[in-house]
């Protein structure tokens, strides 16, 4: 734990430098969200690998870059690319962005990603605003003594995701054209997809969308009392469910075709929580 802390301090010391504004708000962009950066105004761009003390990612299709933008006079802090359980980082690694986030004084993040749908009401290119989530992961990021510096040892995890948040990511969605969906986020490993029974059980155990990512950013905001906005597109229907073979090809191909109304939805979305931070 000492030497994760010490990371995150080093991290933070040198991401503080690039800049004199404050970022209230920060955005990690899940696979598929990438292409929203191209249009915003960047203040400082670091590859993970140039910041001390920042995990790296290996995952083709995640490039991993820091990104200060300035979205029509807001700062805003955002991670191109993410780390993942399943590329081998421990739990505590995973923690790191997020801590450093809050340390750089950022009070919401919204959290993207590509789910597969086990909903049967959803298909593909829709959204689902995450109101809850499920870790069948048994491990997670506060496990190991306690970070005082960032919260208490046992945190409510009831109201991980802000409600008020997720009202205004609705309307957002909404008014963009986009079906949207209020539902509940589980959390795998991967990178194995799931097997049909396992999504069977996930679907009895009341989850509606699946994916490998979002959850361990989630607990450690909530521990560091960061308001959590989660955001999943439906890339694809879950394990058993489609007539064809499940590809990450497939779930990349789905958000190509629904990106440029994604990053409207985005551009209105991160401009209304920087307005309320
Ligand atoms: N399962 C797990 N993770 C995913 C999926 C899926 O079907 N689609 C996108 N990420």
């Amino acid at each position: 734990m000492q030497e994760i802390l010490k990371r995150i301090e080093k991290a933070h010391d040198f991401i503080q430098r690039q800049s004199n504004l404050k970022p209230q708000v920060a955005i990690i962009l899940g696979s598929g969200f990438s292409g929203w950066i191209s249009g915003l105004k960047q203040i400082f761009n670091l590859s993970y690998s140039e910041i001390p003390g920042f995990p790296t990612t290996s995952v083709i299709g995640h490039d991993g870059h820091l990104i200060l933008a300035d979205l029509e006079g807001f700062p805003i802090l955002i991670m191109q690319g993410r780390f993942h359980y399943y590329e081998g980082l421990s739990m505590q690694e995973l923690s790191i962005p997020v801590r450093v986030f809050k340390l750089l004084g950022i009070k919401t993040l919204l959290l993207t990603n590509a789910a597969g749908s086990i909903n049967r009401n959803y298909t593909p290119g829709d959204i689902m605003i995450i109101s809850d989530h499920i870790n069948l992961v048994q491990n997670n990021p506060l496990i190991g003594p306690n970070a005082e510096d960032f919260g208490t040892r046992f945190p409510d995890a009831a109201k991980i995701y802000t409600n008020e948040l997720q009202q205004i990511a609705l309307l957002v969605s909404v008014k963009h054209g986009i079906r949207t969906h209020n539902g509940v986020y589980v959390f795998v490993s991967g990178p194995v997809f799931e097997t049909p029974a396992e999504i069977r059980m996930m679907r009895t155990l009341g989850a509606d969308a699946v994916g490998m990512s979002t959850v361990p950013e989630a607990i450690t905001a909530c521990h560091a009392g960061i308001n959590v906005l989660g955001i999943s597109l439906i890339a694809n229907l879950a394990s058993g469910m489609a007539d064809h073979e499940l590809t990450h090809e497939d779930v990349m191909k789905t958000m190509d075709q629904v990106s440029p109304k994604l990053h409207g939805i985005l551009s209105e979305l991160v401009l209304k929580l920087a307005a309320l931070s």
